[in-house]
């Protein structure tokens, strides 16, 4: 709810308000943003300017206090006295100073439409409400409206910023931050999550103290570098508890972030598009709109935030057709065949696949002509008839008939230079007149500010998806930019940033008027994870890095910002083909249960053993679908950095996964809270059933077989491809406030016998408990 009560704005959610003011000079000053306040006289949250400062610019000469580096401010400029940081630079007749101050508001229900880029949607939710403020300089010529709508179910304010020029003369903007927040310092932590190919979002914590810290891309896509998503958390918050605030952004860009701690306390959260190589020209008249911004608060610590934006997520960016709707169980065929392969191979899998229990099969990279590795094929969407003699068509009906849907990998972004496309149309490839082009993975990106490559692009992946009958599609893209000229844009600084907006419309015209197709993105794993593409993708495929010990990082990494149901996790071969790690089936699967389960597994070398449990697992994740993926989350404590505690549900139904990374002698005696259910009300907490290989006991296995087996010979060998031990055989009971108290969980194995009871995790094992009403039983 917004209201505006004199000079006073104050915006409210559920459980948090933000309100801000003009001060006496018409500079808007942020006033609060954390728990819900009673409306009231603010003056007491106002910056007090009890004297001038030493060394500070005044803003008028006849207020000796008016300096503005001290007041927290909705939106700085430069040359007026804030030395912080500046949302802003726009390079105009009379140089860089802008002085924007308050000249009128505009509050309307529902969103503001952006004019070339997605923004979250209300939804099914009448309380969303928008406010706009506008500021002008009318020296420079310039009026800002910032724009503000407030997503009162979820706790989520969301900002932009839109620069006019009201002037006679073309200015040229070089920088325009989408949010500027200005908070006192509460002993803030920035968490950032940061990385490469596989090792995406991994969590980094550092102190917010004096100076500038920034993360950001330079790719020309968000990246898996730094996510544009990041936390600042008070000095005493934690997982449940404290003040926490999440920043993100509605891009997919190369984007640009910063939090600087000036000499009054105060910390300048800025937030918006990657300066560097950005430059707008706007001509009289004309304006630009920054990508929205996406903050949230929380007083509930982390978990609590994470809740905020994963609501936020599943009911105001998830597109229409996708929300709520449960994501299928996927076979995807790259791992298992990479690009040799043709229909008998897949067909072979997705038989093998259909009798596992999954649900939709997608051919990888591989099915289109010239396209026997990466060197060749990119931008022609003709399907190679060698490996498909009977085209796409049939082979899904193959599929179908199996009793799965069908999906498709496509990276339509990309041209590699051997291909027909590269050669037709030289160029529609990003390049600078001149200059021999960079290449990355042996390909060249498409000029999308080229309308004729958007066209293109929209005419040939809609008829390949058309007409080969797919449900699913994957869409890859595997560089970064480099060479970013475009012929199509008024100034070389635009095209990134078009290249951005094209492409949205790109998305949105293939698949809007396709509803049952559901859309998956993926950019070499996850380096475009992001609400800019979560806006037309129900799932990302998180990373190409499957083992599940590194996914540990990751997908924790992942949660703090976006729902499991955007997270896709497929179950992988072992030893893992980029680690060498041996890791538990069980394990594989209760890691990437917490997401979109999927497998991505040569089938082939099964055994019974195998088949059986993936089964089982499959079958398991099924009926419990909807907790794992829109069930609320919350990440466990971690008495010992080497364990994650994952929850997801709470109220009647509830599982927990308990993953140990590495195990010591004697293992400590490990303690399981299960949170978020009803006091009073009795529950039965209940292991998954899952096995334990008999060839991962080794010459331990002599101590439970009734016959002395040799541990690498041919007995064992065949034995352990058909039995195993049950693993995990773990019950217990309580009330919720109990289980809240934390379970004193079962003994590890630690040498000195076997029980039934035992938790056998050793490294990298893991158990699922399953909470259930007794009452309900
Ligand atoms: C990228 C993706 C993989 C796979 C390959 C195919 O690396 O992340 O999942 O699709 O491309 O070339």
């Amino acid at each position: 709810m917004i209201e505006v009560r004199g000079d006073l704005f104050l915006l409210a959610t559920r459980s948090t308000s933000y309100w801000f003011a003009p001060t006496p000079h018409g500079h808007l000053e942020h006033l609060h943003y954390g728990p819900s306040l009673p409306a009231q006289d603010p003056a007491a949250l106002r910056v007090k300017r009890d004297l001038p400062h030493g060394s500070s610019v005044v803003y008028s000469p006849d207020d000796a206090t008016s300096s503005l580096d001290a007041v927290p401010l909705e939106f700085s400029g430069i040359g007026q006295g804030d030395y912080r940081l500046s949302p802003i630079e726009v390079a105009h007749p009379l140089g860089f100073d802008t002085d924007f101050v308050y000249a009128g508001h505009r509050l309307f229900d529902g969103t503001a439409p952006h004019p070339t880029l997605p923004v979250a949607e209300a939804g099914e939710q009448p309380d969303v409400q928008s406010l706009e403020v506008t500021l002008v300089d009318a020296l420079a010529g310039l009026e800002l409206t910032l724009v503000y709508t407030v997503f009162a179910d979820v706790d989520v304010i969301t900002r932009r910023t839109r620069l006019r020029n009201t002037g006679a003369a073309t200015v040229e903007l070089a920088k325009l931050a989408s949010v500027q927040l200005d908070l006192p310092d509460r002993g803030f932590t920035i968490r950032t999550f940061d990385g490469g190919w596989i090792h995406e979002a991994h969590a980094h914590d550092r102190t917010v103290s004096s100076g500038v810290f920034s993360i950001g891309s330079t790719t020309g896509a968000s990246s898996n570098r730094h996510n544009p998503g990041f936390l600042l958390f008070a000095d005493d918050a934690t997982e449940d508890s404290g003040w926490a605030y999440g920043v993100n952004l509605v891009y997919s860009g190369g984007h640009a972030s910063s939090v600087e701690r000036d000499a009054h306390g105060s910390v300048r959260v800025l937030s918006g598009i990657q300066p560097q190589g950005f430059r707008w020209p706007l001509f009289p008249g004309e304006a630009f709109e920054t990508p929205e911004a996406v903050l949230a608060f929380s007083a509930e610590g982390l978990n609590g935030l994470s809740d905020r934006m994963h609501r936020f997520v599943n009911a105001h960016i998830t597109p229409a057709r996708y929300r709520g709707l449960p994501r299928p169980v996927v076979y995807n065929s790259w791992e298992a065949t990479y690009f040799d392969f043709d229909e008998k191979r897949q067909l072979s899998l997705a038989r093998q696949a259909a009798k596992l229990g999954v649900e939709l099969f997608v051919i990888d990279d591989g099915w289109f002509v010239g396209r026997d590795d990466d060197t060749a094929g990119l931008g022609d969407y003709t399907v190679d008839a060698k490996k498909f003699p009977s085209g796409l068509r049939a082979f899904t009906r193959k599929v179908e008939k199996l009793g799965m849907r069908a999906g498709l990998w496509v990276e339509p972004e990309m041209v590699n230079e051997r291909s027909e496309l590269a050669r037709a149309h030289p160029e529609w490839m990003l390049r600078v007149p001149g200059k021999a082009p960079r290449e990355g993975r042996h390909q060249q990106v498409l000029d999308l500010c080229n309308p004729d490559v958007s066209d293109y692009l929209v005419e040939q992946v809609g008829r390949t998806i058309d007409e080969g009958g797919f449900t699913y599609v994957k869409w890859d893209m595997n560089r970064h930019l480099a060479d970013v000229y475009s012929p199509h844009v008024a100034h070389p600084g635009m095209t990134a940033h078009r290249y951005v907006e094209n492409l949205s419309a790109v998305l949105e015209r293939i698949f809007a008027p396709r509803p049952h197709v559901l859309l998956e993105m993926c950019s070499s794993g996850g380096n475009r994870f992001d609400l800019g593409m979560l806006r037309f993708a129900a799932t990302i495929w998180a990373s190409d890095d499957t083992d599940p010990i590194e996914r540990l990082e990751i997908q924790q990494g992942l949660s703090y910002l976006y729902p499991l149901s955007t997270i896709s996790a497929h179950v992988s071969a072992s030893p893992h083909q980029q680690t060498l790690r041996d890791t538990p089936l069980s394990t594989r699967f209760n890691v990437a249960a917490f997401g979109c389960l999927g497998y991505e597994y040569d089938l082939d070398f099964l055994s019974a053993e195998e088949r059986r449990e993936i089964t089982d697992q499959i079958a398991f994740y099924q009926a419990h679908r909807a907790l794992f993926q829109f069930g609320r989350f919350r990440r466990g404590a971690r008495p010992r950095p080497d364990r994650f505690v994952w929850q997801v549900g709470d109220g009647d139904a509830a599982i927990v996964g308990n993953v140990q990374r590495g195990v010591r002698a004697a293992p400590e005696r490990d303690v399981l809270p299960i949170v978020g259910l009803h006091p009073g009300i009795p529950y039965r907490v209940v292991a998954k059933p899952q096995r334990l290989a008999l060839d991962r006991l080794g010459h331990l296995v002599n101590h439970v077989s009734p016959v002395k087996l040799d541990p690498s010979g041919l007995v064992m060998n065949v034995v352990s491809k058909h039995r195993s031990l049950p693993d995990a055989v773990e019950e217990y009971r309580g009330t919720g406030e109990l289980l809240a108290a934390g379970i004193r969980l079962h003994m590890q194995f630690a040498g000195t016998g076997h029980a039934a009871t035992l938790r056998m995790l050793g490294d990298f094992g893991s158990t699922l408990y399953v909470v259930t009403r007794e009452d309900e039983a």
